[in-house]
């Protein structure tokens, strides 16, 4: 393994904007750390849709770094997350990495849980024993239309703002009446940030993506990447058609670039992402009045980009595994009263995405191989094709410069 030769600030100072970042950045396992410490155990995390659990003790179980998380819904109805360590000697509670519990008791010594997290049972633990102070320690979590997020800091940053500017967007989308039709997991061995800056771009597209190509315009100024104002009068009509018809579609962008919503059309004709073009789905989710509405496209860094469409919807979740490793779960939403085989079929609904992810895996694969050449050198991106990914990498480098450069050098 390739350790840095500078360290993070030197590293840091020395990116040149407009630039791929220095090998260190995608290989090293202190900047891994870093990532961890300063990004994924600050920031809100996407976890999946709330229909994932959608009866009284179901849970999921999620890992970050070396964090170990149960979201889980309560007899109210209520969604929570705890840290999945019991008070008694820290034994984690739930080892599968989901189902439904009436109680959350633990395997160890049989500490027992309510929903809520608070200890009902303990045995044999003495008169001085106060089980009110030995609840299960709570994750921040919240839920934004039907989308759960996670934060694993002690003092949650804002989220507020996201779920005021996204709410609009995916009303018209009825998450919670949603259903999971079908989930995939891959490991990709590529860093997180080569898994963000391949998704922020669709140079890549006419060259490893023939099925995705058959409805989404690789073109930037139509799939949304330019964060510019100007759009083609094609685009400008797709957004006063959409909007006429209660469905909110302009670009919008955090101020600090960390998300963006944007609802940008398909190729001529096409309604979803399928081989034929046309709806994957015939019992709809959402409430879009004509099915040829393009797709929503929302993106939270560092988990998560989506596509909501008129006739289903798919949330995708990033999670670094290790410094040259990633897992990307794709989950396809469609409408619960939608019946498998009379109103979809999940190979139709899901071959597109399917295959891109699977072609994804392999360019971002290829990258990190390449990156890992002491021959490789930063090289310069494309301003109209790759402006997505140097976005990406300014919000990043913002983060990581808030954090481990004095204010005097970042003021610089
Ligand atoms: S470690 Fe959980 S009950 Fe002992
Ligand atoms: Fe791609």
């Amino acid at each position: 393994m390739v350790r840095p030769t500078a360290s993070i600030p030197e590293l840091l100072l020395a990116h040149r904007p407009g630039h791929a970042m220095q090998q260190p950045f995608y290989t090293d396992p202190a900047i891994y750390e870093a990532d961890l410490e300063t990004i994924w155990y600050r920031e809100w995390l996407y976890a999946f849709p709330a229909v994932m659990l959608d009866k009284t003790g179901a849970y999921q179980r999620i890992k970050v770094g070396v964090y170990d998380v149960i979201v889980i819904r309560d007899a109210r109805g209520k969604i929570s997350a705890f840290h999945n360590t019991c008070r008694h000697r820290g034994s984690v509670i739930c080892s599968a990495p989901r189902g439904r519990m009436a109680k959350l008791t633990c395997p160890y010594h049989q500490w027992t849980y309510d929903l809520d997290g608070k200890l009902l049972w303990a045995r044999d633990m003495g008169d001085d024993f106060d089980p009110s102070q030995h609840g299960l320690k709570p994750v921040h979590c919240d839920i934004v239309s039907g989308l759960v997020y996670i934060c694993l800091a002690q003092q949650a940053p804002d989220l507020a703002a996201f779920a005021a500017t996204v709410t609009p967007y995916l009303g018209v989308h009825d998450l919670t009446a949603a259903k999971v039709a079908h989930q995939s997991t891959i490991i990709e061995k590529g860093n997180w940030k080569l898994v963000w800056e391949n998704n922020r771009e669709c140079y890549h597209c006419a060259g490893n993506h023939p099925d995705l190509c058959r409805t989404f315009p690789e073109d930037p100024a139509i799939t949304g990447v330019a964060a510019g104002g100007e759009y083609p009068p094609r685009v400008e009509n797709h957004f006063a058609r959409l909007e006429a018809a209660g469905a909110p579609s302009r670009f919008v962008m955090a101020e600090d670039g960390q998300y963006r919503a944007t609802r940008m059309p398909l190729l001529d004709g096409a309604e979803s992402y399928t081989i034929s073009g046309k709806i994957a789905v015939q019992k709809r989710l959402g409430r879009i009045p004509f099915t040829d509405a393009g797709a929503l496209m929302i993106f939270h860094y560092p988990t998560t980009w989506n596509h909501f469409l008129s006739d289903h919807s798919i949330t995708f979740r990033v999670t670094p595994i290790g410094p040259q490793e990633t897992e990307v779960q794709t989950t396809w939403l469609v409408h619960k009263d939608a019946v498998e085989g009379v109103d979809y079929n999940i190979e139709d609904l899901t071959v597109v995405w399917e295959h891109t992810n699977n072609e994804d895996r392999r360019v971002v694969e290829d990258n990190q191989a390449g990156i890992n050449s002491p021959a490789y050198e930063p090289g310069p991106y494309s301003p109209s094709h790759e402006d997505g990914v140097i976005q990406f990498v300014g919000w990043y480098m913002d983060r990581m410069r808030t954090a481990h450069l004095p204010d005097a050098i970042a003021a610089e």
